[in-house]
């Protein structure tokens, strides 16, 4: 794993290993904002309270009592491709790995939700976690915060999972142990770890964690608002070639990725080595799963001679929602989903003098292309 901070822990899968469907566990991205608690599953105790008929509490054994489904979801930070951004935003610096697919096991929040009996009032479901911690940049609010997030009432009752298992094991203490909520469809933010807490509310939550942070503008009738990040943006990543990785010339070499987005399928992957003149279609690897990544291959012709060569993967889905070319500014350092340029160097590894050295990469690279070395 690449570590991005030791304290808080963030931890980033280097993408170019990706190879299958499931990320394993040990290397599934791991973004935490605070320290990671340490809790044991005999005094853990989950608590619904707020606009609730029956406000209760469940301990790990009720919950695990409770009926159990298994759903295949990929989460992925929000910020993840920051380190495409020019200049690049003053944040965490993720590459392409802040992104996986997992096996999650747990407990339909609709389950617990329906036990508690939302009142006609609720309007959201407040998600809270354990961690906690100061908050650094301004604007702040004062000592220590706990993470949380919540969700519309709708998609509270729609998919979500109270998880205790990824990939058939229990959780680990840094992905959330003992239990976390996995929201299929929406960046990672959503999917609170070490969550203890949930609190029903007639109000919109506007946490720290879903304005201040994990916000973007939004512009309808010409006026920009500030609006939480929700769900997935549709996005194919390249895994191989990795970039400034030397290519041979002449040799079929199998360009390979994943490809996400939220509530629908992935329809289409196209591949471009000119900067997006031209594209072929990839092709799609297994059959769609709904919010679960799909992995994808392009037999690529290297170039004849050698050069620099740019190369993009471009994700359309189900509903015609396609990649753009550049990122949006009103997003600032988030939902980085236009096509990411990939440059590789192609010539024979024997004869270039230069084998050690790193490309740069570029977002609004519109350079020729295939440059002779
Ligand atoms: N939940 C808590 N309690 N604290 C956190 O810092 N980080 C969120 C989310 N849930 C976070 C959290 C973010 S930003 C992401 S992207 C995902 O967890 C990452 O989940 P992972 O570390 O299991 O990959």
């Amino acid at each position: 794993m690449i570590t991005r901070e030791q304290s808080p822990v963030n931890l980033e899968l280097p993408f170019a290993t990706l190879d299958g469907f499931i990320t394993p566990n040990e290397r599934f991205y791991v973004r935490t904002h605070f320290p990671i608690p340490q809790l044991d599953t005999k005094s853990f105790r989950l608590k619904i309270e707020g606009a609730a008929e029956t406000p209760f509490e469940l301990s790990y054994d009720e919950l695990l009592k409770m009926e159990m489904q298994t759903i295949t979801a990929t989460l992925e930070c929000a910020g993840n491709g920051r380190a495409f951004l020019r200049p690049p935003p003053d944040a965490t610096l993720w590459e392409l790995g802040a992104v996986g697919n997992a096996e999650w096991t747990g407990v339909p929040l609709a389950a617990v939700l329906e036990r508690a009996g939302l009142k006609t009032a609720a309007a959201e479901v407040i998600l809270e976690g354990v961690d906690q911690g100061e908050v650094k940049q301004p604007p702040r609010p004062v000592g220590k915060i706990h993470y949380a997030r919540s969700l519309p009432r709708a998609k509270a009752y729609r998919d979500v999972l109270l998880a205790t298992e990824m990939n058939g094991a229990a959780l680990s203490p840094a992905h959330g142990f003992p239990l976390r909520a996995i929201v299929p469809g929406w960046y990672g933010a959503a999917s609170v770890k070490w969550l203890a807490r949930i609190l029903v509310s007639d109000q919109p939550f506007a946490g720290y964690f879903q304005t201040v942070d994990y916000s973007y503008w939004d512009r309808r009738n010409g006026l920009p608002m500030l609006l939480p990040i929700q769900g997935l943006l549709v996005k194919a990543e390249i895994a191989r070639p990795a970039i400034a990785e030397v290519l041979p010339p002449s040799t079929k070499y199998r360009v390979h990725g994943t490809a996400w987005t939220s509530d629908s399928e992935i329809t289409k992957v196209e591949f471009s080595d000119n900067l997006g003149v031209t594209w072929q279609c990839a092709r799609i690897i297994g059959q769609p799963m709904r919010n679960a990544w799909q992995l994808w291959e392009f037999d690529w012709l290297t170039p004849a001679q050698p050069c620099r060569a740019t190369l993009l993967a471009r994700a359309t889905d189900a509903r015609g929602r396609t990649q753009p070319e550049l990122h949006d500014p009103d997003f600032g350092p988030y939902l980085i989903n236009h096509c990411l340029p990939m440059e590789v160097e192609v010539r024979a590894p024997a004869r270039s003098p230069c084998a050690t050295r790193s490309l740069t990469v570029e977002t609004d690279a519109r350079r020729v292309l295939h440059l002779p070395i």
